[in-house]
């Protein structure tokens, strides 16, 4: 085993686990795919795909709060998101990021 320092400073993890219709809920039928597609162009787009990992995760377990995604390392989590909350989500992520202080969560988002 190789033990290594995180390669991004900031990963965001969108969950995109999906479930046959008739099973609990999902991210995925609530939008996750297209916020995790939106959010790496998003990144790409802002030329931040060095610092900034975009992932997809599995189920998270907040299921009916989706769709998902959380920030780390600051682990902060944000529920129910919307295309509407990608632009302040990554806009905190970014002031998180220049600043070196711990990510605030846009007043918009509770
Ligand atoms: S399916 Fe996303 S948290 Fe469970």
């Amino acid at each position: 085993m190789d033990v290594n320092s995180l390669p991004f400073e900031k990963i965001i993890f969108v969950c995109t686990n999906e479930r046959a219709e008739g099973e609990r809920v999902c991210c995925m039928s609530a939008g996750g795919g297209e916020l995790r597609d939106t959010l790496k162009a998003m990144v790409k787009a802002r030329q931040l795909r060095s610092k900034i990992r975009v992932s997809q995760s599995g189920c998270m377990d907040k299921c009916e709060d989706g769709p998902n995604i959380m920030v780390f390392p600051d682990n902060v989590w944000f529920s129910r998101v919307t295309a509407a909350d990608l632009e302040p989500i990554l806009d905190a992520v970014v002031r998180s990021l220049e600043s070196g202080e711990p990510l605030v969560p846009p007043p918009s988002i509770p």
